[in-house]
């Protein structure tokens, strides 16, 4: 356990907040969550899986800084509760709660209760506070960080939400010990994108440690969630409602998506395993349209594969792909404006930029090249 944890500040004037990063700043956090919430309990949500294993530490710490914890709110885990379901179960518990506009919501778990609370602090009274406890390796460099917040939808993913950002992020990597290897391995993922957008020393970095990161080294652990949070923060900080640099942080997601949906979002393929298939064919595709060496994209594949991550469609078990219906599936993407796909593209390692105009042939055959067993 450290006392001091490494504090990243996102910039967004009077929206500015710290996100914190160490292993064990959970039990130390009592006090900042208490100046936020002003002694008060906050409302903390949770899932079945987290709550069991994490709520002791989080109760201990309130308890510590003189707050009396109040019973969480439990929710099913897993892809499924970010509906509207859930969330209106949700927000029917938060306000059975008699809450005011200074009542704080605590999001204890991996990015689906990050999403869904956060949204449902966005929407409560029109938007009252609320507060990241990230509990996945992908929320603790991703998700938590940023302020997109919402649920899912029949017609898609994530379509439904709102821009709402937390007063204080808490990523606590000792959270991660109980979390299984393969959603430490999706998380990864999303380490090396940041790497693989702007941060080459940070890629060479993951290709000499990302071992100790995955199999679970405090330190390597701190330095990547602490790396991430700043790379994430730096973007969002001068973009944050997407519309310049923080697409980018959308590298292999066009593809991954594609891909996530053809398996129906769930246990076949995890999202971060998606957004590394993903990332490799985005390199795959810079490649082809003689953009970037050959090199990079080798070595980013290497890196990705060298620490378990499947890096083409055909690794994934069990699935017939159709290369038809994932182009058809790309061009639905959210990130299509005016009809036409916005790609992530890199002129190499670190050096990722968006595109809009790119040969269909070129991504077909991208698709063709990755569904087929190497
Ligand atoms: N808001 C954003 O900017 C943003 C960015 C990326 C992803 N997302 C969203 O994040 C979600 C995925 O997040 P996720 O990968 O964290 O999934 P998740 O929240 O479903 O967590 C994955 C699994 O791990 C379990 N778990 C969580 N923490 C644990 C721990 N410490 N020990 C043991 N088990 C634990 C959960 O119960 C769940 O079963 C998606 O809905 C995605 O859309 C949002
Ligand atoms: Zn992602």
């Amino acid at each position: 356990m450290t006392a001091t944890p490494d504090t990243v500040r996102l910039d967004l004037g009077p929206r500015s907040y710290d996100i914190l990063v160490g292993d064990g700043v959970l039990a130390d956090s009592g006090e900042r969550i208490a100046a936020i919430t002003r002694g008060r309990a906050p409302i903390v949500v949770t899932d079945a899986n987290v709550g069991p294993l994490h709520l002791d530490t989080l109760n201990a710490a309130m308890v510590g800084a003189g707050i009396a914890p109040s019973p969480a709110i439990t929710l099913p885990a897993g892809e499924k509760t970010k509906d509207f379901g859930h969330f209106q179960a949700l927000m029917d518990g938060i306000l059975g709660r008699g809450i005011e506009r200074s009542t704080v919501l605590l999001a204890l778990g991996g990015g689906v209760i990050g999403d869904i609370t956060g949204f449902a602090a966005a929407s409560a009274l029109r938007g009252i506070d609320f507060i990241q406890v990230p509990t996945t390796l992908l929320s603790q460099v991703d998700s938590s960080v940023g302020g997109k917040t919402g649920i899912n939808s029949p017609h898609g993913k994530n379509l439904i939400g709102a821009f709402h950002q937390p007063r204080l992020v808490i990523a606590d990597t000792a959270t991660l010990d109980t979390l299984p290897r393969r959603e430490v391995l999706a998380g990864y993922a999303e380490v090396v994108k940041y790497g693989l957008i702007r941060l080459p020393g940070f890629f060479a970095w993951l290709e000499e440690n990302g071992h100790r990161v995955v199999d679970g080294d405090s330190a390597a652990r701190r330095h990547a969630v602490t790396v991430s949070c700043r790379a994430k923060a730096d973007i969002v900080g001068v973009d944050e409602r997407e519309s310049g640099d923080r697409a980018l942080l959308n590298l292999g997601h066009t593809f991954g998506h594609a891909l996530e949906a053809a398996t129906g979002f769930g246990q076949t393929l995890l999202h971060g395993e998606g957004v590394a298939i993903g990332m490799v064919m985005a390199f795959d595709l810079s490649v082809r349209l003689g953009l970037c060496p050959a090199e990079d994209a080798r070595r980013a594949r290497a890196h990705l594969a060298a620490v378990g991550l499947p890096v083409r469609a055909a690794d994934v078990a069990g699935v017939e792909w159709d290369v038809d219906g994932l182009l058809r599936s790309m061009a639905k993407d959210k990130k299509v404006l005016d009809g036409r796909i916005t790609f992530i593209l890199a002129e190499g390692i670190g050096k990722a930029f968006t595109r809009r105009d790119v040969d269909a042939d070129a991504v077909r055959a991208v698709l063709a090249d990755s569904v087929t067993p190497a």
